[in-house]
């Protein structure tokens, strides 16, 4: 997912580039305004936390561009390419990474990935239905 200050930033064509440089097809994609009730459920793990208020001010800030992106070792390879969760730092120890490029902090953090293929089928299903990878139709994109 490239977050609301990727797209604000103009990143989105910098970060897709890097996917596809990185080997990976991209198999979905589509633009989302979330709202409050949409975030709450996205980030049902971090409703009670302290920083929620600020996650949800900022997921819903703008629109977001959702990707389903494939590719042999996809989780791990696509957590690499972003970089550290905290931008700031993954900009002194990854200076590559796409967090370095476009985020700012640990909160905002310009892109999102999936941590395991558990999540990945499950993040998948909420913004696209219930579609899984490895059997998705090629879009048209
Ligand atoms: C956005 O980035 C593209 C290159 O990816 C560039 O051509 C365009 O001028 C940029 N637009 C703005 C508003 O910075
Ligand atoms: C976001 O929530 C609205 C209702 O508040 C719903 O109509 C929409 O489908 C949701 N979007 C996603 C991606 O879940």
């Amino acid at each position: 997912m490239i977050k609301p200050d990727g797209i604000r930033g103009n990143f989105t064509n910098q970060i897709k580039r890097v996917i596809l440089q990185s080997g990976f097809v991209i198999v979905h994609e589509m633009m989302f305004q979330l709202d409050v009730r949409n975030v709450t459920l996205f980030y049902s793990e971090h409703s009670e936390k302290s920083f929620f208020p600020n996650l949800v001010e900022y997921m819903t800030s703008g629109p977001v561009l959702v990707m389903v992106i494939e590719k042999t070792n996809a989780i791990a390879d696509w957590r690499a390419l972003i970089g550290p969760t905290d931008a700031g730092k993954a900009k002194v120890s990854h200076p590559n990474s796409i967090r370095a490029m476009c985020g700012s902090n640990s909160e905002r953090n310009c892109v999102h990935g999936s941590d395991s293929p558990q999540s990945a089928a499950r993040e998948i299903s909420f913004f696209f239905g219930e579609i899984s990878p490895g059997i998705i139709e090629h879009d048209e994109l």
